[in-house]
């Protein structure tokens, strides 16, 4: 029975930090384990702007605590006003790694995204061009698709009319969360990427839903029936370069989670690696998990894998906090449901 493990340091492609009094409790929750993560441009007001990503990444490491070592990867938020030139420039200088895409309306602060398509086609243009890939939130917000739908029409009526229109650009399939998503990432020739959560390896609906509701298990995509959760496992764990982690760990303080109208996002980044080498040993695929968490999202994004590595080991329970003070107030970390025993040391 293996029980240590040692990975090349893994990486985080899809991450609120968030800003402010917020950024302080939440960064070194990710930067414990992670070397670089992409950082998602949702913020109040979003990051559209090379400019902007050049100051929100200073906020980022002047954050970050004395002898923790982590890169932002920066991404900027589409807008039907964003400028090609700004975003290609952003790219080749270094200052910005993807572009992201939310259809507006579709998810927190998603107002600036994007509603017609059509005014968007030379910055996509622009980025096929270049190679710089787009991070795509993918579900319609067309408000007769029901919800548990959204991502499954999102890939028919959006996502490959604008791959077909846009040949050669690079996409990410954030957080894909159902059967139609994996079979459409690897029915693509080249170009396709995506990437897989941790909460969406664990939960289903049911865990949402059943004896009550449960808000820390509200996310978007919300997560769908138990045969998705199964597709979503199986892929993450096939050794398919074109899945890779992307925790989606987004914060929100308890107030606004617990509320009649709560907020989406599931906090993952404190116990993601053991939750992950827990649901890995279970599909009897711990050899693949180097591959999920730090070798394929580099070769997607055509960096280097880390050189730096981390020991997971298995022992006792793993002791994590229930909640991680910020500036904000309290955010509840995942609760995975179940004893962890992966220790990342
Ligand atoms: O659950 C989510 N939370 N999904 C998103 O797409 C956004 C995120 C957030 O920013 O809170
Ligand atoms: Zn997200």
């Amino acid at each position: 029975m293996t029980d240590t493990l040692t990975l090349r340091r893994p990486d985080d492609w899809h991450l609120h930090l968030r800003d402010g009094a917020m950024l302080d409790g939440i960064l070194p929750e990710s930067a414990r384990h992670f070397a670089r993560a992409i950082v998602m441009p949702n913020l109040v007001p979003p990051v559209v702007t090379a400019r902007q990503a050049a100051a929100y990444r200073e906020r980022i490491l002047k954050a970050l605590p004395e002898g923790m070592v982590f890169t932002p990867l920066m991404t900027l938020y589409l807008t039907e006003e964003t400028d090609p030139e700004d975003v290609t420039a952003a790219f080749a200088n270094g200052f910005a790694q993807a572009v992201k895409l939310y259809p507006a309306g579709a998810t927190t602060n998603s107002a600036s995204g994007v509603q017609d398509f059509q005014k968007v086609r030379p910055v996509l243009d622009a980025m096929a061009d270049i190679g710089m890939p787009l991070c795509v939130h993918g579900e319609v917000t067309d408000p007769t698709v029901d919800i548990f739908d959204r991502e499954a029409v999102f890939i028919d009526r959006v996502l490959e009319p604008l791959r077909r229109a846009t040949p050669g650009l690079r996409v990410v399939m954030e957080h894909i969360t159902t059967q139609e998503g994996v079979g459409y990432v690897r029915s693509a020739a080249k170009g396709l990427g995506a990437t897989i959560t941790t909460h969406h390896l664990i939960i289903n609906r049911n865990h949402i839903l059943v004896g009550g509701i449960r808000p820390h298990y509200y996310c978007l995509p919300v997560a769908k029936r138990e045969i998705h959760r199964q597709a979503l496992r199986e892929a993450a764990t096939s050794g398919d370069v074109r899945f890779f982690l992307g925790t989606d760990s987004a914060p929100h303080i308890d107030a606004l989670k617990e509320a009649a109208c709560g907020c989406a996002g599931c906090f993952t980044a404190t116990n993601t690696l053991s939750i992950l080498a827990h649901v890995f040993e279970e599909m009897g695929r711990l050899d693949r998990l180097e591959g999920f968490t730090s070798l394929h999202g580099p070769a997607f994004y055509g960096l280097p894998p880390n050189e730096t590595t981390i020991t997971l080991r298995k022992g006792g329970p793993v002791a994590y906090p229930a909640k991680i003070e910020t500036g904000a107030g309290p955010v509840t970390v995942f609760d995975a449901g179940f004893p962890l025993h992966w220790h990342v040391e």
